[in-house]
């Protein structure tokens, strides 16, 4: 019997790809939906490198709602899908709004209207911690209250979840999951794969190893006098790597018919808090360099501290983060050298 294909939307994104990957590991047979806006078709041979297998490829926009419907037209026994592909600049959607609502909210009504014509779709929905706020407790658990949005993105986050919650209360052949991920970084260990930022980096540690590889003059630290052991904000750091099989395992979790209820949700963390004078620590140590770096003011709408509470997930999923902070900004740096390299290969 074939084996059914698992439709990756934004498989060619940063951690689309790499969960990409982890699929291929696991044996499945994917099927990737990009239009590119983000991404490359080097993502695709970086794929297939790594794992001998080339998956399909369609370039699609997801905001055409008669593509989204000809796709499942055509493949019609695609009954699973994780859903990366959004807009996911903070910055860029306080400046435009209705840019991250229509690619990150019409494209997912697009995708669940064919999804409810099925029998028992599973969905698996790409969320972030971003939409706790600064949580009054940390470490921070699921229970956690969803606060009002600092950004567009961020509210896309909320909204996003909650339309797909109203959606399994009203079909309860239809099952979902969403992850609310804190702060993915690093690469594919064979640095095959990675982040690849457009412009200037918005994010710590693409912005760290850009300058450690001399394309930007130092990273500027967006405050130090935050109620933390240095001053510097703390996130809870995770291995993309680490993140990538955490979605494996929440799809099979619904495929073997594991969950509690028709609509979970999971934090994916490591459970541990590092402040940017700790990464930059660590980046250092495992590098090798130096890291050119200034004090400067809080950047607007930053928060203290987040760190997420694991014990749902590494018993619900049979999952828990392995990788460590210097295993993931030593794969980030490896990746930032093949980069240059192909940069300078190029030019
Ligand atoms: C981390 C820390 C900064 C850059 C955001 C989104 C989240 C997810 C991940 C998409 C903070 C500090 C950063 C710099 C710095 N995005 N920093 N200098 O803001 O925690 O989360 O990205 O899914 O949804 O909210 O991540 O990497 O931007 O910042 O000092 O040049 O590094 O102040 O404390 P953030 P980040």
């Amino acid at each position: 019997m074939k084996t059914k294909r698992i439709l990756v939307t934004g498989g060619l994104g940063f951690i689309g790809s790499h969960t990409v990957v982890a699929l291929q590991n696991e044996g499945y047979e994917v099927v990737i939906i990009d239009n590119l806006s983000n991404s490359s078709l080097d993502v695709l041979a970086g794929i297939t490198q790594i794992t001998g297998k080339t998956p399909e490829f369609e370039n699609i926009d997801l905001r055409e709602k008669a593509a989204v419907k000809s796709f499942f037209d055509q493949y019609t026994d695609i009954e699973d899908v994780i859903h990366f592909a959004a807009s996911k600049a903070v910055g860029e959607s306080v400046t435009n709004p209705l840019l991250y609502y229509e690619n990150n909210i019409s494209t997912l009504v697009y995708l669940l209207h064919e999804l409810n014509k099925k029998e028992g779709a599973r969905f698996i929905f790409s969320s972030s911690c971003t939409v706790y706020g600064q949580a009054d407790e940390l470490p921070i658990t699921e229970d956690a209250p969803v606060k009002k949005a600092e950004s567009p993105y961020g509210n896309t986050k909320q909204i996003g979840e909650e339309i797909i919650h109203d959606t399994c209360k009203t079909n309860v052949d239809f099952k979902a999951i969403s992850l609310r991920y804190f702060n993915p970084i690093g690469a594919h260990p064979t640095a095959e794969i990675g982040e690849l930022p457009i412009g200037t980096p918005q994010n710590l540690v693409p912005f760290i190893t850009q300058t450690a590889i001399g394309k930007r003059e130092e990273l500027s630290v967006f405050g130090d006098d935050y109620p933390t052991n240095d001053g510097t904000a703390v996130r809870d750091y995770i291995h993309v790597m680490d993140l990538a099989e955490a979605h494996v395992h929440a799809l099979q979790r619904l495929m073997h018919g594991k969950e509690k209820n028709n609509y979970e949700v999971f934090n994916l963390g490591t459970g541990k808090g590092n402040s940017v004078l700790e990464v930059i620590n660590s980046f250092e140590k495992v590098s090798g360099e130096k890291l050119p770096h200034k004090i400067v003011g809080r950047r607007e709408g930053d928060i203290t501290a987040a760190y997420a509470d694991t014990t749902k997930a590494n018993n619900e999923l049979n999952w828990k983060a392995e990788r460590t902070l210097d295993d993931a900004l030593k794969s980030a740096w490896k990746w930032q050298q093949v980069v240059k390299r192909k940069e300078e290969e190029e030019n």
